[in-house]
């Protein structure tokens, strides 16, 4: 591996769960052939973005190592992101 591939393997394709594309690379390799498995495996999308900023870098990852289009990789499905609500507001909602 040459210093050059050695230092892209440690950029980050998923900042929210820390995940680098030596990671993902690796599990490509080792299966995970679409972003389904890949996020169950690295948790690329699970994190506080939900795979707003990861999952279309994820996709072009995968599409050039498996030598696919981009556009037979379907987005994984999108859960609504949870977030803190002050209590006042459960409360006015039971009045
Ligand atoms: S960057 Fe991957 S979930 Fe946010």
């Amino acid at each position: 591996v040459s210093v050059r591939e050695k230092e892209m393997g440690e950029a980050f394709v998923c900042l929210c769960e820390d995940v680098t594309l030596a990671e993902v690379l690796a599990a490509i390799r080792e299966g995970c052939t679409n972003l389904h498995t890949l996020k169950i495996r690295l948790r690329c999308g699970m994190g506080a973005c939900q795979g707003r900023t990861c999952l279309r870098l994820l996709a072009c990852v995968l599409a050039r190592e498996t030598s696919q289009d981009i556009e037979n990789f379907e987005l994984p499905a999108a859960r609504p992101p949870s977030r803190p609500i002050p209590l006042e507001l459960l409360l006015e909602a039971q009045k």
